[in-house]
């Protein structure tokens, strides 16, 4: 009897999962009752875990080291710094020890780790990245961006967020299980990279060499470089949007002229580069160039329902980037604009005189740096085809244009009917305290593509940064809770996809 109802306790504990009773298994019976004993992995885990709280400051110190570091990739100004990164990183793997090597690539070098084999048990991919965006514009810090400063709970650099500290979050936790167990309960291998920023070519390059593929060899990919769905509700993250990058050249007189003198008879590059980026949208947000939404998979009945039902408060949101108002493609709501819909965005504009004051001049050229954020099923390559005919019928005569595609990437969704998905649940409730939401996203991490063609196998994106954390921009931040409960969800993840065979 007694049996039965700790059998029954244990199928109740293994399908729910997230249950807060503890896992028991009936160990020995004495005297007819049952002594429990925790099964071990829960004894394992409470070390682990008061490991990772008595190391607090170290892990905190230790990423201060490497947002010190300012290993920016965006203009080959920053070599030494971008190898003193890498270098940290392989430090950092040296110590647990795990084995590691700094692979170098015609661009920045990889950072490749592996712990050992674990027969029978899933192995894991870790992908995360040491390079980061300029810190411009410097005069809106509050403090320096490559003097890591703790404010509010929070700590502010270039690359807290993005992604030096959520990557950390899983060298640290492998640490905590190397130093408490002496292994770890799966294999992990680690690809830190220092070219996500500019496009990933080294890795590119490395990932098409045919050994690569069964090096990296895994059942899963795990990335923390996405964000939670707000403060205190952490999510999973299965969509991200795809990107096609272009950059627009135009080319008119052959230097700046008189703009009474010639204004009106010479063709203005400035005044065509205006017309042109505006054909490509309309004002209800619709997207011009002929074919755009062909390929584009609707949103689907379940999926809008399922957006509807998370807390977004658009209120707060609004707030929060210092806007009254919000628009976008008619008809859809602001997440379903953001995670599930295309987009286009000018992002810089160059054109004329920047000075102060008036200077009358009509200007001898122009140019522009501008996106579109792609969903799964568009081809980035068509897109750039039908952008070319389409600008190149509408440029008008006394105009040469020039239009390069940078860099593009399709969109990305994964299945939320997986093993892997479930453990990843359940891990993220044991180091946050609160079960995750499923969210898409607007951004864009293109390798997670390569992973999917090159390796076969799906990418889970744990994200534990937040919207309001200022990626890219002045005072970017990382909630060091946060920090912390990322090291958690990834120590109890190894533990979790342990559980499963494979
Ligand atoms: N970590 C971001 C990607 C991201 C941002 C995912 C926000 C989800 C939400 C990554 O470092 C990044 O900035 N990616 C670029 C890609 C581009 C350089 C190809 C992006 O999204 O602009
Ligand atoms: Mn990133
Ligand atoms: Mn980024």
């Amino acid at each position: 009897m007694q049996v039965a109802v700790y059998r029954l306790i244990i199928i109740f504990v293994s399908t729910v999962g997230k249950s807060t009773i503890p896992a028991l298994r009936p160990e020995s019976y004495a005297g007819g009752f049952p002594i429990i004993r925790p099964i071990p992995w829960v004894n394992a885990m409470s070390q682990l875990e008061n490991y990772i709280d008595e190391q607090k400051t170290r892990f905190e110190d230790d990423l201060c080291e490497l947002l010190r570091i300012p290993s920016v990739s965006t203009d080959g100004q920053h070599d030494a710094e971008i190898r003193q990164a890498a270098e940290f990183l392989v430090k950092q793997f040296q110590q647990m020890p795990l084995d590691v090597e700094l692979i170098e690539t015609p661009g920045n070098p990889l950072v490749y780790a592996e712990s050992a084999p674990v027969p029978g048990r899933p192995v894991v991919l870790v992908y995360g990245h040491y390079d980061v965006q300029p810190p411009d514009p410097l005069d809106e810090w509050e403090s320096p961006p490559f003097e890591p400063t703790r404010r509010d709970g929070n700590l502010y650099a270039r690359g807290a967020t993005d992604d030096k500290g959520q990557m950390l979050t899983h060298v640290k936790s492998a640490e905590a299980w190397m130093k408490t167990e002496g292994n770890l309960p799966i294999q992990v291998k680690y690809l830190i990279e220092g070219e996500e920023e500019v496009g990933s070519s080294g890795l590119n390059d490395y990932l098409s060499k045919p050994e690569t593929a069964e090096k990296l060899a895994c059942d899963v990919v795990v990335i923390s470089d996405t964000s939670q769905f707000s403060r205190g509700q952490p999510a999973i993250t299965y969509g991200l949007k795809g990107i096609a990058y272009f950059e627009l050249f135009l080319t008119g007189p052959k230097q700046d002229l008189h703009s009474g003198t010639f204004g009106g008879g010479v063709t203005n590059p400035a005044n065509t580069l205006c017309r042109m980026l505006a054909s490509l949208v309309d004002n209800q947000g619709r997207v011009l160039i002929p074919g755009f939404y062909d390929d584009v998979i609707p949103i689907s009945e379940r999926e809008r329902s399922q957006f509807s039902t998370l807390p977004f408060d658009e209120q707060a949101f609004m707030q929060q980037i210092g806007v009254k108002g919000v628009s976008g493609e008619a008809g859809y709501t602001t997440l379903e604009r953001r995670w599930a819909r295309p987009t286009y965005d000018i992002n810089g504009i160059t054109s004329g005189y920047q000075g102060e004051g008036a200077k009358t001049v009509l200007p001898a050229r122009a140019s522009a740096k501008s996106s579109f954020r792609l969903v799964p099923n568009q081809d980035p390559e068509k897109i750039n085809e039908n952008l070319q005919q389409h600008l190149a019928e509408i440029c008008p005569p006394g105009i040469e244009m020039d239009l390069r595609p940078l860099h593009h990437a399709p969109g990305f969704v994964v299945s939320l009917d997986s093993p892997y998905i479930d453990a990843a649940a359940r891990a993220i409730e044991r180091g946050f305290g609160r079960s995750p939401v499923f969210i898409r996203e607007g951004g864009s991490i293109p390798i997670v593509n390569d992973f999917s063609d090159k390796l076969g196998v799906d990418t889970l994106l744990l994200g534990w940064g937040l919207d309001d954390d200022n990626t890219h921009s002045p005072n970017e931040k990382f909630s060091l809770a946060d920090f912390h409960r990322g090291i958690r969800s990834s120590a109890h993840l190894w533990q979790e996809l342990s559980r499963i065979e494979s």
